[in-house]
């Protein structure tokens, strides 16, 4: 087995005015050594949830059940103190916003030490060696300057290099990226997602990238994980996903992309549906055009369709 991260049967409930609900449930996947996967759907399906489960940062109403493996290590079992030294050393993590994800009042060279020393200790002429090193990494151009700075002095995709840096300073096997770069703009989403790619090549990290975007999936994921209201709607290579999409979901999330030969966006009709108010059977059928009295009733059960290609679907298109 080459998995790095196992994740099987994953329940994420959330207290509401008629007590908890499921706002993630049954979710289970793996990510192997090396690869990019994708976890894509629209806002509030559970994909920050999933995520955050992951380094013990779910809000604290939040209950998670099932079994999230790191190599031996059951993380759901963990102590607070144990995740600690795991969230930021095996498994790091940048989010949408880096600058809330910075400290406003210290230097980004103090942020990094900071990290660096968390996870080796080193005395301090290594550590700064190394934190210029991550830098370099990173293509910060100056270290020496960038070290000094305050994260008001850079740009957001500066910024997002610097949390980058820090998120590899305690040489993770995993790094989680949740919309890494929904907040930039174009030009810099592109160079955030090259560096990136060219990161985990360098590394042989493996890469959990979520984002909300199926365009920025073609071009950056191995494998790509469909969500829908806290459940997996389609697993599969990316270019199965997009040769073959089963899922009638992920035909609309596709519908949804923006093409240069189309007038405007296709668009889904209708929302994701809160967790208070989760339908019963598939959490899709209000607003599937396939759906039936079935699809009403019962869930329908994640099934392989073709090799390495998953669905869960009581009438999915052929593959
Ligand atoms: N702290 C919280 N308290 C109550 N409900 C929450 C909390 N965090 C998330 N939720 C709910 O759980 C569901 C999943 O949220 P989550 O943040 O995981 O979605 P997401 O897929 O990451 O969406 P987005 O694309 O907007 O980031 C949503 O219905 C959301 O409203
Ligand atoms: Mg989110």
């Amino acid at each position: 087995m080459n998995a790095v991260l196992d994740v099987r049967d994953l329940r994420i409930t959330l207290p509401t005015a008629h007590g908890p609900v499921a706002a993630v449930d049954g979710v289970g996947f793996t990510l192997d050594r090396g690869e990019v996967l994708g976890i894509v759907g629209e806002s509030g399906c559970g994909k920050s949830l999933t995520a955050l489960s992951l380094i013990g940062l779910l809000p604290e109403a939040a209950r998670a059940s099932g079994q999230i493996r790191l190599g031996e290590t059951d993380l759901l079992a963990l102590r607070p103190a144990a995740l600690r030294r795991i969230r930021g050393g095996r498994i790091g993590m940048v989010f949408q916003d880096p600058m809330t994800a910075l400290n406003p009042v210290m230097t980004i060279g103090a942020q990094l030490m900071e990290a660096i020393r968390q996870h080796t200790p080193l005395p301090r002429d290594a550590a700064l060696a190394r934190a210029e090193a991550l830098l370099r990494l990173v293509r910060i151009a100056d270290p020496a300057t960038a070290l000094a700075s305050y994260p008001h002095h850079f740009s957001g995709g500066m910024r997002q290099r610097a949390l980058m840096a820090i998120a590899l300073a305690g040489a993770p096997d995993v790094l989680i990226a949740d919309e890494p770069t929904t907040a930039l703009d174009v030009t810099v989403q592109a160079q955030i997602l090259d560096l990136l790619r060219d990161l985990r090549a360098e590394l042989g990290m493996a890469v959990l990238l979520i984002t909300h975007d199926l365009g920025v999936v073609a071009g950056n994921c191995d494998r790509v994980l469909v969500m829908y209201a806290g459940h997996i709607a389609e697993i599969a290579d990316v270019r199965a996903l997009f040769a073959h999409p089963a899922h009638p979901y992920t035909r609309g999330l596709m519908g949804a992309l923006p093409r240069p030969d189309a007038q405007r966006l296709v668009e889904i009709a209708g929302v994701v549906p809160p967790v208070s108010a989760m339908p019963a059977g598939c959490r899709f059928a209000p607003r599937c055009p396939r759906a039936d009295s079935q699809c009403r009733a019962d869930t329908p059960p994640l099934r392989p369709r073709a090799p390495h290609h998953l669905v869960a679907c009581w009438h999915p298109h052929d593959v």
